[in-house]
């Protein structure tokens, strides 16, 4: 199974903060739905999880369907359980969760911290970045852990309309 990282990122490197007075491009709403169709699931963290819960709309597809048909595994330590999700206490978890499901695909959709997690351990195959054109004060961060560092390979470089930009790069994997 691949794991593909999904992430908007601003002009200045942060990874987009969303919020009500700062809401995800529709450009970039629309691509994550594609992907969130085409692997047939996504993995959040608890934080962004609780977020997408709280906006209605984000559980819209680009076909006007709700994510219905999409499997959603929430990483979580604290809880338990999670309405309306699989629970995953970790990331590996999660993506053998998915792969026992016999997904081809797991869909890493944020936050920060969870894809750091997903980063620092490893478990990351491909990264689809959005560059959305703004730029914001310091913020939030994709990052290895200190010392690390990783040559990327540019996978595709896509148009998606109004500013956004598309960058898939293929990494390393470290472990089998
Ligand atoms: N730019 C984008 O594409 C994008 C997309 C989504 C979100 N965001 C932004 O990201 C921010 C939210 O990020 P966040 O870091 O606060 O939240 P998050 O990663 O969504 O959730 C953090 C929670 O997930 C669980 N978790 C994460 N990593 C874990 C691990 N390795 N093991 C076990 N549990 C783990 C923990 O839950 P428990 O506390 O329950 O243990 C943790 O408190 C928001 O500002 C949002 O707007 C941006």
């Amino acid at each position: 199974m691949m794991t593909i990282v999904w992430a908007t990122l601003t002009v200045n490197g942060n990874y987009a903060r969303a919020d009500a007075a700062h809401p995800p491009r529709k450009e970039a709403l629309e691509d994550f739905a594609r992907w969130a169709k085409r692997a047939g699931n996504f993995v959040v963290g608890r934080h962004t999880f609780e977020a997408f819960q709280a906006e209605p709309n984000r559980k819209v597809d680009d076909a006007g369907q709700a994510f219905a048909e999409t499997e959603i595994v929430v990483v979580s330590a604290s809880r338990a359980e999670l309405r309306g999700a699989t629970r995953a206490a970790a990331p590996a978890e999660a993506l053998a969760h998915l792969e026992r499901r016999g997904h081809g695909i797991a869909l890493v959709a944020g936050g920060e911290r969870l894809i750091n997690a997903f980063l620092a351990e490893g478990l990351v195959d491909e990264l689809v970045f959005n560059i959305v054109p703004v730029l914001e004060s310091e913020g939030l961060r994709l990052v290895l852990p200190r010392d690390h560092y990783e040559e990327l390979e540019l996978l595709e470089a896509t148009d998606l309309g109004g500013g956004v930009g598309q960058r898939r790069y293929g990494l390393k994997r470290r472990r089998a």
